[in-house]
């Protein structure tokens, strides 16, 4: 992703405002919508996923240009999802989710070349955790 690209992730996470449980929530209510068959993968109850989802998606954002800050925490991330089974193909799903829920909380304010930065920062992220 470029420079730029880390910009606009950076603006419109933002315009969105604080970190909240509501968005993880939506989240997960559109990942669910998504990918029904997903939801038996979650053992604990979802508003703690939530926040902790919430809370790394703030993390990634802020440290978008500290790659060597960034990427051991998400290397570190994906070697735990290994371990609870998750593998690339539940990979799209997420995307799709994310996109979803970051078009839904911006309105009016989701362009092309947002929806473009979202999707670069979730594929490094999404190469990242495999790679781990
Ligand atoms: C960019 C992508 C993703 C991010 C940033 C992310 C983030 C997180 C975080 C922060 C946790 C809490 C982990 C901990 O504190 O140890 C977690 C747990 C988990 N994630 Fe992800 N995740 C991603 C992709 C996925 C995908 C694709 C799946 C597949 C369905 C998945 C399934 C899970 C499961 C099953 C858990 C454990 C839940 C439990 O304990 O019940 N994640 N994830």
């Amino acid at each position: 992703m470029t420079r730029d690209q880390a910009q606009i992730v950076e603006d419109s996470f933002s315009a969105i405002g604080p970190v909240t449980l509501e968005m993880g929530e939506a989240f997960y209510d559109n990942l669910f919508e998504i990918a029904p068959e997903l939801r038996k993968m979650f053992s604990r109850e979802t508003s703690g996923q939530a926040m902790r989802f919430s809370q790394i998606l703030a993390f990634v954002v802020s440290n978008l240009r500290a790659p060597d800050r960034l990427l051991p925490i998400i290397r570190n991330l994906g070697a735990r999802h290994r371990e609870v089974g998750v593998v690339a193909e539940h990979f799209p799903p997420f995307k799709a989710a994310l996109l979803k829920t970051v078009h839904e909380k911006m309105g009016d304010h989701w362009t092309p070349e947002v929806e473009s930065a979202w999707s670069s920062t979730y594929d490094m992220l999404a190469k990242e955790m495999l790679s781990a």
